[in-house]
């Protein structure tokens, strides 16, 4: 039977930058690091934003549980890597964009603009947040390979965890080109800055506290893709109501490809569920207490050092990614992984569960009062539409 071992920490180290709070473990060796974090600390105020990080916990998965992966590599194979489509079969950027050696590209992107100025400068913002998210690729690829067990040792493994970690990263990296090259050609957004952005947080990174812990990691991808489906498949409904078919097909073909990833992620924590119950469901609770970061919560466009939480204002008003989504995502994956029928689980996983499956009804009453304050914002300019201002 699994323990709680699966989530205490094997190694600590200190954040990035001068963290408040926080676990002290160790605190010694903290203050060691400490003094030769000033140098680090200099290096990364050059190319990111001062943002704090939480407490760096590292390698959180007991080493015989590394076991378990290593042999999974089979069944990954058999049932993960068929939701991945083949490249002949996928759908490219190009299908939905204007063929700049065909005769008819001017009047097509001519077409595209008139189209695109019907769009209000709240749903650009929304669309810009969520292109710069999927453009900050390269972190989400990393993240993955830091997870133990199931990294990519070359970047040419053949393990099926690592061949489905390099066929995803392929996959995802349609959906920001395909964005950015559909916002380039509107000419309603500030290609400048939004650049800036993404250069910003990809040497942000991202802090999704999963602790090299694949528990903890497929979790989180199985949020985010829920999420990512989710926020997708509302901007699809919304360029549909302001009368542009072809951008919400754009965002409702990328939504369908998280949905897939969304079904192998889940698949993967599935498995857990059924090999270790008590460790996947303190997984679970672990993750949901620390809450589950959206991945571009690091972002910065050179200006506005609260631009994720502006960003974040602005789609749960517009009703593209709320708390309330959040929420029913939660529940969804509650449901979908079985947690109120776990049996014979430990006191602790015990109490992991009860959290588990009554988090999401308080999370809706914390989202009521969000609401709320939410009519009471004001303004914000974003240098995404050249500083104009747009309601919180
Ligand atoms: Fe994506
Ligand atoms: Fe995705």
């Amino acid at each position: 039977m699994a323990s709680r071992m699966a989530l205490r920490p094997h190694g600590v180290t200190p954040p990035l930058a001068a963290g408040r709070g926080g676990r002290r473990n160790g605190s010694v060796r903290v203050l060691a690091v400490a003094s030769s974090a000033s140098a680090k600390i200099e290096s990364k105020k050059t190319f990111a934003p001062p943002k704090e990080v939480h407490v760096q916990v590292t390698h959180s998965m007991p080493p015989q549980k590394m076991e378990i992966f290593q042999s999974l590599d089979g069944w990954a194979r058999d049932n993960l890597l068929l939701h991945l489509k083949p490249v002949e079969k996928c759908w490219q950027p190009q299908d939905f964009l204007p063929d700049p050696a065909s005769d008819g590209f001017h009047d097509e992107v001519k077409e595209l603009r008139e189209r695109a100025k019907e769009i209000p400068d709240d749903y650009l913002v929304c669309l810009v947040g969520d292109m710069i998210t999927e453009e900050a690729l390269p972190t989400y690829q990393t993240m993955l390979n830091t997870l133990d067990g199931v990294r990519d040792e070359t970047g040419a493994s053949p393990t099926a965890w690592a061949v489905w970690t390099r066929a995803w990263t392929a996959e995802e990296n349609r959906h920001g080109d395909l964005l950015n090259k559909y916002l380039y050609l509107t000419g309603r957004v500030d290609m400048r800055q939004i650049e800036k952005t993404i250069q910003y947080l990809i040497g942000s990174g991202m802090d999704p506290r999963t602790e090299n812990n694949p528990y903890l990691g497929f979790i989180y991808t199985s949020f985010q893709e829920r999420a990512t489906f989710i926020s997708h498949g509302n901007t699809a409904r919304h360029a549909k109501d302001f009368g542009d078919l072809k951008l919400a097909q754009i965002c409702g073909i990328i939504a369908s490809d998280e949905k897939r990833h969304e079904t192998a992620y889940t698949k993967i924590v599935e498995k857990l569920f059924e090999i270790d119950p008590d460790g996947t469901v303190l997984a679970l609770a672990d993750m949901m207490r620390k809450k589950i970061a959206m991945p571009a919560h690091l972002m910065f466009d050179g200006q506005d050092e609260k631009l994720f939480d502006h960003f974040s204002m602005v789609a749960q008003r517009l009703g593209v990614y709320t708390a309330r989504d959040y929420a029913d995502i939660l529940e969804f994956l509650v449901g979908r992984w079985k947690v109120p029928e776990l049996t014979g689980l430990s006191g602790e996983g015990h109490k992991a569960q009860d959290y588990l499956c009554t988090l999401a009804g308080r999370i809706r009453k914390l989202d009521e009062r969000a609401q709320s304050r939410a009519k009471q914002a004001g303004k914000m300019p974003f240098s995404w539409v050249y500083g104009r201002e747009v309601q919180m």
